[in-house]
């Protein structure tokens, strides 16, 4: 173990993970982990080499040797797949699909799992993901789960594609986020579900800004007890 603290925050796909977890960061000046863009960025350098999201082979030979790097700027961390900065790319609707079966992938969860722990090891981190307090951190001193429902989960996602502008229905978001979510929690590895001591917050009602606050709490209640 480390003398630096974790905080992990895992939920399904557009739970509000990522607008938790960056202000959550920011209020206690943390780094700021989204281990779904590490996945995401497989992915996308897989589209890019023409490899199938089903090829096991071919993604386990892909990520052996594929560089990732995160770069931390002011504005927001940058994510370089052999160094090509693919931060925007990873956020189409192409690379989200494909993700998913990207992520199921044993060989590729290793090593992205073993980038992860690195990159925790010397800075005091807010991580988010899917397994991050039941695999990857499960000493993190504290462990959320966000969970939303599937309509508001899928308005909110769609908001971003509209932002985006890209050309997807509402319909469309919606039954791809529900097929991911079963892919998600009932895959062999890694399955995405709370762990036992998580804190589990569901972000209906709730504002990002209540949530972050909430957890702040958390995290200093649990620092007095220890
Ligand atoms: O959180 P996200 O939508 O950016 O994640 C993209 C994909 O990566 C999603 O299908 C689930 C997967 N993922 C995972 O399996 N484990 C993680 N720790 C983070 C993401």
């Amino acid at each position: 173990m480390t003398g630096f603290d974790v905080i992990t925050v895992d939920g399904p796909a557009a739970a509000g993970k990522s607008t938790v977890a960056s202000l959550l960061a920011s209020r206690l000046g943390w780094r700021h982990l989204d281990t779904g863009a590490t996945y995401r960025a497989v992915a996308a350098a897989a589209l890019k080499k023409g490899i199938q999201s089903d090829d096991t082979q071919g993604l386990s030979q892909l990520v052996a040797s594929l560089r990732l790097d995160i770069l931390d700027e002011q504005t927001g961390s940058r994510i370089l797949a052999d160094g090509e900065d693919v931060t925007d790319l990873i956020r189409t609707p192409e690379v989200s699909r494909a993700s998913s079966p990207v992520s199921a992938v044993p060989a590729v969860r290793e090593r992205l799992v073993a980038l992860q722990r690195e990159l925790a090891r010397n800075r005091n981190t807010v991580a988010e993901g899917r397994d991050l307090g039941t695999v990857v951190f499960p000493d993190a001193v504290v462990k959320i789960y966000l969970t939303a429902g599937a309509e508001e989960r899928a308005r909110r996602r769609y908001k971003d594609f509209q932002a985006q502008n890209k050309d997807i229905s509402y319909e469309k978001v919606l039954s791809e986020i529900q097929e991911r979510d079963q892919r998600d929690s009932t895959r062999a590895h890694s399955p995405l579900r709370p762990a036992e001591d998580a804190h589990v917050i569901n972000t209906d009602t709730l504002t990002p800004e209540d949530i972050a606050e909430q957890i702040v709490h958390l995290y200093h209640d649990r620092c007095v007890r220890a």
